[in-house]
């Protein structure tokens, strides 16, 4: 097993973009155990959330939607937020929209937009099975369309924005989200970690390039104070980018 082990060792060193030698990088599997540990302890099963996940399974979605313990996250900082408006980029099969518009108080309300009809189509039978329809509002379309479409009809400013969408387009994401915002508002980005990848300044990978340019972005923005905080568990390492909106954007 101890061979098995060290050759696991080298593949991963020589297959992944992580700088330099570490045993912890062979840990997932533990990242992995404890996650379901904690899930179990802090997030009961749901009908509508582990529907949600067995349908976009079954329709071939990525498997990237946040993990159970990130959704519970989520709707923790927007219930800490007291957030009444969000906005979600990239809504996939919706797990994260359930999660977020849950946090909601009556007559709040949430807007999130896909690109893609296909994970559209899953998302909205999973916020019917969920009774979300009268709260949730799903668009399709490029966020690059549909965001300034919202602006142009006032939607904001939103309490709470979630940027979960392809990440080149992380930078104008952030720049519409801003746009967007008010003083308060609460801005947060998935995946900007990327197993490390992202302190890679010459990585060749425009995903890890356009989360970079985002970060930058981030941490050189006048109006918002923000830091990053890196996560492990069953999606791997990666990170949350948490912003508060300081002044009138
Ligand atoms: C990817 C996208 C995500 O939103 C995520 O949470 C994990 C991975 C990706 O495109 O690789
Ligand atoms: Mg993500």
């Amino acid at each position: 097993m101890k061979v098995v082990r060290l050759l696991a060792v080298v593949w991963f060193q020589n297959h992944s973009n992580v700088p330099s030698f570490a045993p912890e990088f062979m840990n997932r599997e533990t990242w992995t155990t404890v996650d379901r540990y904690l899930a179990d302890l802090f997030v009961p099963p749901d009908p509508a959330l582990d529907a949600a996940l067995e349908a976009s399974t079954a329709a071939g979605l990525p498997p990237i939607n946040v993990s159970p313990n990130q959704g519970k996250l989520l709707q923790l900082l927007a219930r800490i937020q007291g957030a009444r408006n969000i906005l979600e980029i990239g809504t996939l099969g919706g797990f994260s929209t359930i999660w977020l518009a849950r946090a909601l108080p009556a007559g709040g309300r949430l807007v999130t937009l896909e690109f893609e009809p296909k994970y559209a189509e899953v998302a909205r039978a999973n916020l019917v099975r969920a009774g979300l329809t009268d709260i949730v509002e799903l668009r399709v379309g490029r966020a690059l369309d549909t965001l300034p479409q919202l602006a142009a009809e006032g939607r904001g400013p939103f309490d709470l924005i979630f940027i979960d969408a392809d990440k080149e387009g992380y930078p104008d994401y952030f720049a519409w989200a801003l746009k967007l915002a008010r003083r308060g508002s609460v801005i947060i980005a998935d995946n900007v970690v990327r197993n490390g990848a992202v302190s890679d300044a010459g990585s060749s990978d425009p995903l890890v390039q356009g989360v970079r340019r985002f970060n930058e972005l981030l941490a050189a923005e006048p109006r918002v104070s923000a830091t990053i905080i890196q996560t492990v568990g069953s999606k791997g390492h990666d990170g949350f980018a948490i912003a508060f909106v300081t002044a009138d954007p």
